[in-house]
């Protein structure tokens, strides 16, 4: 199945199983606003716990705080937001549709990719067991050709980029022939810049408002707080803070689902060092979250670093960790070394000194800053993109199984009576009321045992146990597994220790260390 309808199934998926729901679903939603329905706030939970759990806990120089959304303005003044926080935007005069410049030549940049895989593609039916592929892709006069195209366009997109160059990135879209997916023509207008953040008023009459933002990062949050944390916690250096929060863009291209929202969630963590140690603190923050990520299981060869080659004038290494979702690698994560551009700005704008008296040599200065910063909606995007199969089975049916980490799982446990009389129900209820104060359990009594275990299969559950007539005597049940379908007959006092220790965020983070 093409990569593009997996994807279409894993959004309707979404929907039909209450992870996921359009915003405002019975007015048609609202562009790039995703609500979480039932079973999707359970993992999204289980993901910032995991987060939050693996800073907080596991770290004993790292707090946590909860900053408001809403900031005074000259915070984003002094980060470089209100003057710097733009995308290049351009419209199609015939569709009256408006793209990001930059993504329209993104896209140009992926159809070269594209291009060359499927030459390798071809050739690896047409060479079988034989096909060396890095050979291929290192001769092939075809494949240099393409890859020479997407070289000479990836260079010149990056330099227009970095000289802010809008005039270069519209003749970029010109030369490369883009046109609009809708109307088909190369009809564009100018490339202009266009502010990111939303912003409201506060205060009731016209006169006394004054305009605020809604945050379009939650880290301000923390270096507004640097010096009530590191004042009231006695902080030491290095130690970091932790922030999960919403934040806000508007964003214009609105595209792949939760990828790219206009109403997000970041988990954010800024981590303070002595200046001239931040590139030793940098490989170290790169390793400790791939480490994270990789312990879910999903394989090592699903993430990569992608090294920025452009960095923020404030910025002295920055990389992402992607991930390969059904459309190709993409960011999940990015780690900063941000220098002590946003602390020294927050002192100049505010006129206080915020800074950091080291007592080991009576020396005051301005911490440099490490910054590890992930969304959350993109991270529950990549694990249900990873997880969802629809798997062929022996008996010629399909089924839909959610292979998501036993410890993200909405449901663990979920209690099914064989029947719905003969007092099953009462004896699958008591299991839940034992159980459910170690993990989540669901009762089900609806429909054959089959539907139930695809039903479950479909949101994830890792175990199910049926409640037979044999139960009432020998207070046993059958344990099925998800992944395997493997079924066990365990007795009833053995389910929390078989269940239990796989279930928790703590089995997680014990991979960590
Ligand atoms: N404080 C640094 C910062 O905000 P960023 O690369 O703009 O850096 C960090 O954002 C992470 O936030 C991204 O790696 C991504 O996971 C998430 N993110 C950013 N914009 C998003 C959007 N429009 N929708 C969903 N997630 C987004």
């Amino acid at each position: 199945m093409a990569q593009e309808d997996v994807f279409k199934k894993i959004v309707s998926h979404c929907k039909e199983y209450g992870f996921v729901f359009p915003s405002s679903d019975i007015y048609d939603g609202l562009g790039a606003v995703y609500d979480y329905g039932q079973n999707g706030v359970e993992l999204k939970n289980n993901i910032k716990q995991y987060w939050w759990q693996s800073m907080v806990l596991l770290h004993e120089n790292i707090v946590g705080i909860d900053a408001a959304i809403f900031m005074h303005p000259t915070t984003w003044k002094a980060s470089g937001h209100v003057d710097a926080f733009n995308d290049p935007l351009i419209d199609n005069r015939d569709s009256k549709k408006r793209y990001r410049a930059d993504v329209l030549i993104e896209d140009q940049l992926a159809k070269y990719d594209e291009k060359i895989d499927k030459e390798v593609q071809k050739a690896a039916k047409r060479f079988g067991d034989s096909f060396d592929e890095a050979q291929f892709r290192a001769t092939n006069a075809r494949v240099l050709e393409t890859a020479a195209k997407r070289d000479a366009l990836h260079e010149r997109f990056a330099k227009a980029l970095n000289d802010v160059n809008l005039e270069e990135l519209r003749q970029i879209i010109l030369d490369e022939e883009i046109v609009c997916p809708i109307s088909g023509t190369r009809n564009w207008t100018e490339v202009r810049q266009f502010n990111l953040m939303f912003s409201t008023e506060v205060g009731s009459t016209a006169d006394g408002a004054s305009k605020i933002y809604l945050r379009p990062e939650t880290a301000q949050g923390i270096f507004v707080n640097y010096l009530n944390v590191q004042k009231t916690g006695r902080m030491k250096l290095p130690f970091g803070i932790a922030q999960i929060g919403k934040a806000f863009r508007n964003e214009i291209v609105a595209r792949q689902f939760i990828f790219r929202m206009r109403e997000f969630e970041q988990m954010e963590m800024q981590f303070f060092v002595k200046p001239g140690t931040e590139l030793d603190w940098f490989p170290q923050w790169k390793k400790t979250r791939m480490a994270w990520h990789q312990a879910l299981g999903f394989g090592a060869e699903n993430y990569r670093f992608h090294d920025h080659d452009k960095l923020a004038h404030y910025a002295n290494a920055a990389t992402d960790i992607e991930f390969k979702m059904p459309f190709g690698f993409k960011e999940v994560e990015g780690i900063h070394s941000r220098t002590n551009f946003d602390l020294s700005q927050h002192a100049k704008y505010s006129g206080k000194k915020v800074e950091y008296f080291d007592p080991e040599t009576n020396e005051s200065f301005t911490p440099y800053v490490i910054e590890t910063s992930i969304g959350v909606d993109r991270m529950f995007l990549s694990v249900m993109c990873h997880s969802y199969e629809e798997q062929q089975l022996e008996n010629g049916e399909t089924r839909v199984v959610l292979h998501l980490p036993a410890a993200l799982a909405p449901v663990k446990l979920a209690v099914l009576p064989l029947v719905k009389k003969d007092g099953l129900p009462e004896k699958a209820q008591e299991i839940i009321n034992d159980l459910r104060f170690h993990f989540n359990c669901k009762y089900e009594e609806k429909d054959s045992i089959g539907k139930r275990y695809r039903r479950q299969d479909a949101i994830g559950t890792p175990f199910c146990v049926t409640v037979d007539h044999d139960t009432l005597q020998d207070n046993m049940v059958t344990l099925r597994y998800r992944d395997t379908m493997e079924q066990r007959r365990v007795p009833i006092s053995e389910l929390r220790s078989l269940i239990e220790d796989q279930v928790t965020i703590t089995s997680l983070l014990k991979k960590l260390i």
